[in-house]
């Protein structure tokens, strides 16, 4: 088969060829249909993992065919439609997971890409308990996305405590950010879109934004307190600055819900979080049946990432559209 791989931190990305996997006890081997590009996949590129294993198959938005099942896996055969995420494992018996609290598993946390090999591959070997049943209504270009950005944005939102009519404001408009305003939208959320420049703004708003705000024109902040304040602020993006610069436009009882990564601290004033009851939360993906709840829900309301498709070759042309930007607003890869 066919792998894209990583074999040193900051090394390009390498087509390389490979035998077929078999899957062990607990996993399935997936035929790789579609794998979105997340720019969480910076952290096996770039070596931002500790500890991360080289060489290593970069991607965690995967969609393809059960093609392989492993013994002692309960449920699923070959043929079925399925993805995996960020969330692609656990351990089964710490704290967390005996709670049912897969996601913060503290123990052995598996993720597709980074403790082992993902997406950007012809075949990709999974732990079945990260599986999720892809719908008829979906192909697997539109699915791979919502199986990261599509259940961050999704999950994030709708625990988020805001409540139909409320103001949502999602920052940044990338491949998380485009689908967080489509949920937001779909959810009943009076929808505000915050972006860097004008040039999004009419995409923002087809993707169902009723308010679009350019940060590098205006105080973002400022604008959203004119609208009334904001219920809750989905940061999706990757700085910590742009982050910070919104937190004024948080109304009482206003939440900062952080999905986007960034390494550097997040500097905010404490007085108004005091006085207003405001507060900064973070949000990880989900686990594979808020997978599955992100794509009924995208079915039953219509929302769909939109992609730049690249063949599997081109997946450092596809990794760089990603990362300069450019990507409107997701690369996917494909196998076919
Ligand atoms: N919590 C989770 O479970 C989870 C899941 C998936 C991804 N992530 C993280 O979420 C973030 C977004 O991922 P993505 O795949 O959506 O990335 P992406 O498509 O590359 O989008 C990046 C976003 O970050 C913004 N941005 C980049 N540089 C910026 C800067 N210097 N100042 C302000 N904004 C900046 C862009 O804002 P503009 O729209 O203004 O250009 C864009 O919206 C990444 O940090 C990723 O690692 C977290
Ligand atoms: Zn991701």
């Amino acid at each position: 088969m066919r792998v894209v791989q990583v074999t040193r931190a900051k090394g390009p990305l390498e087509l390389v060829e490979r035998p077929i996997p078999e899957p062990g006890a607990g996993s399935v081997r997936l035929k790789v249909e579609a794998c979105g590009i997340c720019h969480s996949d910076s952290v096996t590129k770039e070596g931002i993992w500790p500890g991360i294993q080289y060489p290593r198959v970069p991607g965690h938005e995967i969609a393809g065919i059960v093609d392989a099942v492993g013994s002692g896996v309960a449920g699923w055969t070959t043929g079925q439609r399925a993805g995996v995420g960020w969330h692609g494992g656990h351990c089964g018996s710490c704290d967390s997971c005996r709670r049912g609290d897969f996601v913060t598993c503290q123990v052995a946390p598996q993720v597709p890409g980074v403790t082992y090999d993902g997406g950007y591959a012809d075949y990709a070997v999974v732990p079945a308990a990260a599986l999720a049943l892809i719908p008829d209504g979906l192909s697997a270009v539109e699915a791979a996305p919502l199986m990261c950005a599509g259940i961050t944005t999704f999950n994030s939102l709708r625990n988020s405590g805001a409540r139909a009519g409320d103001i949502v404001a999602v920052l940044g408009v990338g491949g998380l950010g485009h689908l967080g305003v489509q949920f937001a939208a779909k959810m009943g959320f009076k929808t505000v879109a915050i972006a860097r420049g004008g040039d999004k703004a009419s995409l923002a708003r087809k993707l169902g934004a009723q308010h679009y705000i350019d940060s590098q024109a205006t105080d973002a902040a400022a604008e959203l307190v004119k609208l009334g304040g904001a219920r809750v602020i989905l940061a999706t993006v990757t700085s910590s600055k742009a982050m910070a610069a919104v937190v004024g436009g948080l109304g009482v009882n206003g939440k900062l819900v952080i999905v986007g990564a960034s390494s550097e601290p997040l500097e905010v004033p404490v007085l108004p979080l005091i006085f207003g009851r405001r507060s900064i939360v973070g949000w990880p993906s989900g686990t594979s049946i808020d997978s599955q709840d992100t794509l009924a829900f995208s079915v039953l309301t219509g929302v769909r990432p939109m992609t730049e498709v690249f063949p599997l070759e081109r997946a450092d042309e596809a990794y760089e559209r990603m990362l300069s930007g450019k990507a409107r607003f997701r690369a996917v890869l494909t196998t076919g």
